[in-house]
């Protein structure tokens, strides 16, 4: 099949670590390019060809395909340190990026006062969970207009917005946190962007010309709708837009460039941090799914929780980002389960039913989820690249999650690997496997 003229957005639909590295490391063998938009190194996706596995945290995830353009847009925060690092693991497999890849100049810095921030704040006040990784604090400092774009290391005022920040910061972690001087961090990222000079520029530019020359653009989300900072379970969520209104802001294009939705969630639910998970299963059945699902942070290496597949969530989701077709992942997870749980709607202690997500913090405490459970399969579903070939137990499973959410299947996981899995007979994605 040609390239499409068509662009897709790929979000993750639940708490994160859905698989979207995978799926955007497929389906991106078919666009021209691929641009994050929103969030920095908290995001950890995965691509996994023929058994190797390499986690991506700021470069686009179709970097592992030689012909793919990369573009890091204005909304995404970046850390040059781990970016460096990842560039280097890239070139260890033989994958060089820096001939294919445009960075917005008025992508936010990730400055280590920042993560001194997040962690002092992770200690002194309730946690969140979060990654440690200055995600919150590099989002504040942009809302708060003292942070530091890429673009303003080349500005003679470079010094004097470093220390700033550096002053603010200091005030909050106080004198007992070590702080590099602003003189120190300026010098380290002028060392650090230097190598990265060519391929930084006007991202807004370059993506809506590649519009307009009709080359295919594919949006890769990081986190996920439940993470969102407006339409997650604040405040235990990360502080960008992770669902649709991210991409535009986070880009600079507007909502008519976008053709497909797709969105991404576990045949199940996991989440890293704390906060609301009404299908949390805190048992036996909850470890399973752990340790056969690898249930482990990509980024932190921390434990997922894990529950089951929890369809009040999933329809906000779809909701909030117009999702064209969910891509069910890591169905094989389930394999030999019996039997399986989703979680249909919630009800409050009092007994009343809820169809849709709650609001405050106190309101997620005071629902329960409502559970209905289905029967499990047997033959192994790992690796299965066909609908007739998979138990029919798995394809009624499967018809209940599109039946819960109103959303129509457009791929299904069956393994890590890039070959495991399928698109549907039936589904809009056809066509656009190359
Ligand atoms: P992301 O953040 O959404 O990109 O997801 P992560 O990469 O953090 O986590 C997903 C994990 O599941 C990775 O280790 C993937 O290699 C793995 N994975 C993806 N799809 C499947 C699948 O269908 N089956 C199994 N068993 N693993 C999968
Ligand atoms: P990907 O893109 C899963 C979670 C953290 C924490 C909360 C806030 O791999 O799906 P932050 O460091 O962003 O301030 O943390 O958000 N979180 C993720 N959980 N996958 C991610 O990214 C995440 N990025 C942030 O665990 O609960
Ligand atoms: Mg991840």
């Amino acid at each position: 099949m040609d390239k499409p003229s068509e662009n897709l957005a790929i979000l993750g639909l639940q708490w994160g670590d859905e698989g979207k590295g995978k799926v955007i490391d497929l389906f991106s063998a078919s666009f021209k390019n691929v641009v994050r938009f929103q969030g920095g190194n908290n995001a950890g996706h995965t691509v996994v060809v023929n058994g190797k596995s390499i986690a991506l945290h700021q470069v686009p995830s179709g970097a592992l395909h030689s012909e793919c353009f990369l573009v890091i847009g204005s909304g995404v925060v970046l850390n040059l340190e781990v970016f460096h690092q990842e560039l280097e693991r890239l070139r260890m497999r033989g994958i060089e990026v820096l001939d294919r890849l445009l960075i917005s100049s008025n992508a936010h810095l990730i400055l280590p006062y920042y993560i001194a921030l997040d962690n002092w704040r992770e200690n002194y006040s309730d946690r969140i969970g979060t990654t440690g990784r200055g995600i919150g604090p590099a989002y504040e400092m942009k809302a708060s207009r003292q942070g530091i774009r890429i673009g303003d290391l080349d500005t003679p005022k470079a010094l004097s917005r470093i220390s700033n920040v550096y002053k603010e910061v200091q005030l909050i972690v106080g004198k007992d946190t070590t702080l590099l001087s602003p003189e120190d961090v300026l010098q380290n990222l002028n060392s650090l962007i230097t190598p990265l000079k060519k391929c930084i520029g006007n991202t807004q530019v370059y993506l809506h010309e590649a519009w307009q020359r009709q080359e295919s653009i594919l949006f890769e989300g990081a986190q996920a709708t439940m993470l969102d900072i407006d339409h997650g379970t604040y405040p235990f969520v990360t502080s960008s837009n992770c669902s649709i209104g991210g991409l535009f802001t986070g880009t600079g294009l507007p909502p008519k460039v976008l053709d497909k939705v797709l969105g991404i969630a576990k045949a199940y639910t996991t989440r890293v941090g704390a906060g609301p998970f009404p299908s949390e299963l805190d048992d036996s059945i909850g470890e399973q799914i752990r340790q056969i699902g690898h249930e482990f942070g990509t980024t932190t290496g921390r434990p997922r929780r894990c529950g089951w597949l929890d369809t009040v969530a999933l329809r906000h989701s779809c909701n909030v980002s117009g999702v064209d077709g969910l891509g069910i992942m890591k169905l094989d997870v389930l394999d030999g389960l019996n039997p399986i749980g989703i979680v249909k709607d919630y009800k409050t202690k009092e007994g009343n039913r809820i169809t849709s997500i709650p609001s405050t913090a106190y309101d997620w405490e005071n629902i329960e989820p409502i559970t209905e459970y289905y029967e499990g399969w047997s033959t192994p579903t790992k690796g299965i690249t066909n609908w007739n070939d998979l138990p029919v137990q798995a394809q009624r499973y499967i018809n209940a999650i599109a039946k819960e959410t109103g959303v129509p299947i457009a791929y299904i996981s069956t393994g890590p690997d890039r070959g495991d899995g399928f698109v549907p007979p039936e589904s809009w994605l056809q066509g656009w496997l190359k």
